[in-house]
């Protein structure tokens, strides 16, 4: 019998590949019956913890090396910080971001510098520090978040303040914020996200969308599920397509107006430097997508993170306002830094909610960490940021404890290595955007915590977060505001 119905093929297609690629898991993945296995494997961590990550930093705690394998996944995953050191700075070539990650993140990072290594990523990080490290970034990116906050951020928090009893989504208004700065400090280029009207943005959504579903693949235990659906342009891969497609055409039309400025403009920043390098439309509209990615969910991240914590901690919130009302109004970059109580509350923020919980890099040759974990070659790394701030043999007995002294010497802010703190990564590929972070972070605190009272909506006892590649509070953080008497 002859099958002509097209959607009859189709359907008998769909059930062909979906049991060959089920054949192919079930037969090329790694098994294992050991106790941790088996709990990834059935979920019933869920049963105990919240968050994935809280139940590996539990098994890190556990662990005697500081490290644990997953074997189901063959990742080995660390809060050990000789480790860390070892495959992020001593034995640095050796773990690469590698093909399987290039490979997942490639359709929405394309040649990033997030997604690449070698000399593409070495160039890439020699011209961003060209920009990043000059001494003007640090007064544009000053003008540029404190233009911000007084024109978008303050009215629209008191436009709040007023409705009483209206509920705030603070985790909105950050990634908003954020991704006004970031456009505006890189590319010149003001999406006004953060107008008083919270305009939906085409652009933001897609993004978003397009950030999730990427880093869902990589939860996948074999590429084979979504390498299929990509073939056939359905479910998930269809909807990633389309974010993807969306984050290109903003991303082409910001290289377009830099290009119809062209000799007219004689403000230098990020893309203009990259654009007198290549003519390469495609490069070009890549980086910008990684710089968005960078500068935008990380702050916005370690904001969110940050207020919650405040919002448990008043006496921490009324030192920091003694800090800052020393000081009548904020004028520059260095007069922010020698806010010392409120660098220590930004690190201390960050250390038990940063932005990106965990890294992974690939192994090139067999190697051995110095805690004698061997590691296999192809084995996926990964340092656990979220569970290095949480653990005793770093911090001390009280590193559950949200306590910003841990981080002054006498009244000064004093730095742990980073590679106990590896919340921006250290080593070679150490973030880039440290400074210009923390401008953005401190300002924000300052202005919002000098002029409102804030509280939590709905207390929770503790967040639950979304899957993606920055952490992202599921429900947002949700606020309620009300102007400080005295302080308008
Ligand atoms: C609180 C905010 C931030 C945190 C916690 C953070 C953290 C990180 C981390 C963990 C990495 C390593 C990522 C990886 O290799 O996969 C990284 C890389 C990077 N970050 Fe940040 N970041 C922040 C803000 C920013 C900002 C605002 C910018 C840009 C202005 C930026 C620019 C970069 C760049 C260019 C890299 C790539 C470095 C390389 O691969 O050599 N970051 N950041």
């Amino acid at each position: 019998m002859a099958i002509e119905d097209p959607f009859v093929l189709l359907f008998f297609l769909l059930l062909l590949i979906s049991f060959f690629s089920t054949l192919i898991y079930c037969t090329s993945r790694v098994h294992c019956s050991c106790e941790i296995c088996h709990a990834y494997v059935t979920s019933t961590w869920s049963i105990q913890f919240d968050n994935l990550c809280d139940w590996y930093t539990h098994l890190l705690q556990k662990s005697p090396t500081k490290t644990i394998h997953i074997h189901v996944l063959d990742n080995i995953i660390t809060s050990n910080h000789e480790s860390v050191e070892y495959m992020l700075k001593t034995r640095f070539e050796n773990y690469p971001k590698g093909k399987p990650f290039s490979v997942i993140l490639g359709d929405f990072l394309g040649r990033g510098i997030f997604n690449v290594d070698g000399d593409s990523w070495r160039f890439q990080r020699k011209m961003a520090c060209l920009e990043l490290g000059k001494l003007s970034m640090r007064s544009h990116a000053f003008e540029v978040v404190n233009n911000e906050i007084d024109h978008r951020l303050i009215p629209l928090v008191s436009s709040f303040s007023e409705k009483q009893r209206e509920d705030l989504d603070l985790q909105d208004v950050f990634r908003r914020f954020s991704f006004d700065v970031i456009c505006k400090f890189s590319f010149g280029f003001d999406p006004k996200c953060l107008d008083e009207s919270l305009p939906v943005s085409d652009l933001a959504v897609s993004f978003d969308l397009a950030s999730k579903l990427s880093a869902q693949r990589a939860m996948n235990p074999s590429p084979l599920v979504w390498k299929m659906k990509r073939m056939l342009n359905i479910g998930s891969e269809k909807r990633l397509k389309d974010s993807i497609k969306m984050v290109n055409m903003f991303a082409g039309e910001v290289i377009q107006q830099r290009n119809k400025l062209g000799s007219c403009s004689n403000h230098e920043d990020l893309l203009s430097r990259f654009m007198a390098t290549t003519k390469d439309s495609k490069y070009l509209r890549d980086i910008v997508i990684s710089f968005m990615l960078a500068g935008r969910d990380t702050v916005a991240s370690a904001l969110t993170g940050l207020f919650w914590l405040l919002a448990h901690h008043p006496r921490v919130v009324a030192t920091i306002r003694e800090e800052v009302d020393k000081v009548e109004a904020l004028t520059s970059f260095d007069q922010i830094r020698e806010h010392h109580y409120l660098q220590a509350v930004v690190f201390e923020g960050m250390r038990l909610f940063p932005p990106i919980q965990f890294n992974s890099k690939f192994c090139l040759q067999n190697d051995t960490f110095p805690d004698g974990t061997f590691v296999k070659k192809g084995t996926r790394v990964t340092y656990h940021s979220y569970a290095m701030g949480r653990m005793e043999t770093i911090w001390g007995p009280d590193c559950s404890d949200f306590k910003p002294e841990r981080w002054l010497k006498d009244g000064v802010f004093f730095q742990e290595t980073p590679f106990k703190y590896p919340v921006f990564q250290a080593g070679y590929r150490m973030c880039l955007g440290k400074e210009m972070a923390l401008v953005e972070m401190k300002s924000v605190v300052i202005s919002l915590l000098r002029r409102f009272n804030i509280q939590l909506a709905t207390p929770v006892q503790t967040p639950r977060f979304s899957p993606g590649l920055t952490a992202t509070f599921t429900g947002g953080l949700q606020v309620r505001v009300s102007e400080r008497r005295g302080k308008t």
